[in-house]
């Protein structure tokens, strides 16, 4: 069994507030607001619905682009459907990625994104909604703040209102610079390394060129394709996307420092967590509930997310982690996408889709197997469940990284799992109770900051609608060019005025040699002059 973790004491007195305050706060009329969502994955949507259908129980009207329409419709709440999308992404087998470096996966994912955006950006869903609703106006646009600028030629048809920034990650260098943040490569790992924030020299090395090459990749290819794209759907109305990408009045990330490292952000830049993860649990199938029940030494939990598949594993990795199942004492539930799993040992058991939330609620299980996906990390952190990350893509790696910093979990990359390394690994992890209370510790902390995360958002964005936008928000740094932000100019300068300076002394002091030098010398010289 798990120690329970204590439940943060304004927890329940945050939620029946939320619930209270079903209306706009004073001084914030009820507003529209249109949300262009584009990426066609849940993991990313999910965090997004919690925030709109919020906005929509305060009394907003709220209309969401996206790929992921709400499956049961709330009340103020429009869906424009864009599922087809889905379709796109399927071609790109994300088991196949894993050891690929984040610079290399972003190669794959640039021109896949660019093509889900021509293609939404072309749907009659898109093309309706310009032509009957974009002349009403909105009073806020949320977009997320990927490889998306094309997008802004809608937020300019709809009235340039105030933009909100949403990320369903934390951010990377690009976002942190559309919003002018600081983001210093010696101590703030980029997700697309993998790194912690405890860095060697060639981690920093690494780290460095990650964040550099994101910012070249965004300048020469990302931006200029995109403004390409924008003026395709939309002619030459719209600004630049240079100018609307550096126009953001409030960012908001998924992902805070309780899960990433601790780093300084601006008062426009919102770390939040967990927005998805319920704190209610609902009952679970009656024979799975039954089974996990049952499980007397505890429930291994194994499953690789919604985007990479355990199916697609290679097949010497999936035999060699069936004969490690097979060896333990405890029940195996795995999410695994086929009806057979030939050599399945009788302690496992299979299935399809999985309630991942509830079952990870359930006190039996003892360790959670997971690609280190965000949505999943939040969801064993919020229930206490230490951790074995196998990353394959994305943020994978950095989240893993970061598990096993925290000492709540372990790393075992797909290159070094055998049977003996994942068998060696869950036995560290179910016998260890050290890591069971750093787990229980790290749990409490995320827990309380956790609890306020969507009144943190929900407030944020009606200071935004109050105030029509939060220019007196923007950091300076946005004026500056990039070698005045490096202070190149100025150590330049200074450079300049001491080489100077010493120049300056050199001379004068030859100046003093020469005035003082012995009366000979100056005798000597003239001879030799005279010689000449
Ligand atoms: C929808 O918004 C209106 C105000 O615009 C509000 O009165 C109503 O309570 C909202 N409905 C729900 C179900 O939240
Ligand atoms: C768009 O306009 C049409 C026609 O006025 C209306 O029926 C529809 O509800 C509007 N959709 C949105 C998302 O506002
Ligand atoms: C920037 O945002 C403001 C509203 O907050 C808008 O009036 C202005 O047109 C926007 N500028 C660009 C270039 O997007």
């Amino acid at each position: 069994m798990r120690p329970p973790v204590a439940p943060p004491l304004p927890l329940a007195l945050l939620t029946a507030g939320a619930l209270m305050a079903a209306a706009p706060a004073p001084g914030a009329r009820a507003a529209r607001i249109l949300a262009l969502f584009p990426t066609p994955s849940i993991s990313h949507q999910l965090p997004f619905q919690v925030v709109m259908k919020e906005l929509a129980a305060r009394g907003h009207q709220v209309t969401v682009i996206s790929p992921d329409p709400l499956k049961e419709p709330v009340a103020n709440y429009t869906d424009i459907d864009l599922s087809f999308s889905y379709e796109i992404l399927r071609n790109v087998k994300m088991a196949d990625m894993e050891g690929m470096s984040g610079v290399k996966q972003m190669e794959v994912f640039l021109p896949v994104m660019h093509e889900i955006a021509d293609a939404q950006l072309t749907s009659p869903q898109i093309q309706d909604f310009l032509r009957n609703n974009a002349s009403q106006g909105y009073d806020l646009v949320f977009l997320e703040w990927l490889m998306y600028q094309a997008y802004f030629g809608i937020v300019h048809a709809v009235g340039a209102p105030p933009l909100v920034g949403i990320v369903s990650l934390g951010g990377f260098a690009v976002t942190y610079n559309a919003i002018g943040n600081p983001n210093n490569p010696a101590y703030n790992p980029e997700i697309l390394s993998g790194n912690s924030d405890r860095m060697t020299f060639w981690e920093r090395l690494q780290n460095t060129y990650s964040s550099l090459y994101l910012t070249a990749l965004w300048n020469f290819k990302v931006f200029p394709q995109q403004e390409t794209l924008m003026r395709k759907h939309f002619g030459e109305a719209p600004p630049s996307v240079y100018e609307t990408e550096y126009n953001m009045s409030l960012l908001i990330l998924n992902n805070h420092w309780t899960l990433e490292y601790p780093r300084a952000l601006l008062p426009n830049v919102l770390q939040l967590t967990g927005l998805h993860v319920r704190e209610e649990t609902r009952p679970l199938p009656a024979d799975l509930q039954a089974w996990l029940d049952g499980a007397e030494q505890g429930v291994v939990y194994f499953s690789l997310g919604s985007n990479v598949m355990s199916k697609d594993l290679p097949p010497e990795k999936l035999q060699a982690i069936l004969r490690a199942l097979a060896r333990l004492p405890q029940r195996v539930l795995w999410k695994f996408e086929n009806d057979e799993l030939p050599g399945r040992p009788p302690n496992v058991r299979v299935a399809k889709w999985l309630p991942q939330q509830d079952i990870l609620a359930h006190p039996n299980v003892r360790v959670f197997i997971t690609q280190g996906g965000l949505q999943s990390f939040q969801e064993a952190v919020y229930h206490a469940v230490p951790l074995l990350g196998i990353p394959f893509i994305g943020d994978q790696p950095f989240n893993v990284a970061k598990m096993a910093a925290a000492g709540v979990g372990e790393r075992l990359p797909l290159a070094d799992l055998t049977e003996d390394s994942l068998l060696a690994a869950l036995r560290r992890l179910l016998h260890d109770p050290a890591s069971r209370e750093r787990m229980r510790r790290f749990s409490g902390v995320y827990r309380e900051h956790k609890a306020r995360s969507l009144e943190t958002a929900l407030w944020w964005v009606e200071y935004v609608l109050r105030h029509e936008g939060a220019p007196h928000l923007r950091a300076a740094s946005l004026r500056l060019a990039w070698y005045e932000l490096l202070l190149l100019d100025v150590a330049a300068a200074v450079a300049l005025a001491a080489l100077a300076a010493l120049l300056l002394a050199a001379f004068a002091l030859r100046r003093l040699w020469r005035a003082l030098r012995p009366s000979t010398a100056p005798a000597h010289h003239a001879r030799l002059r005279k010689d000449q």
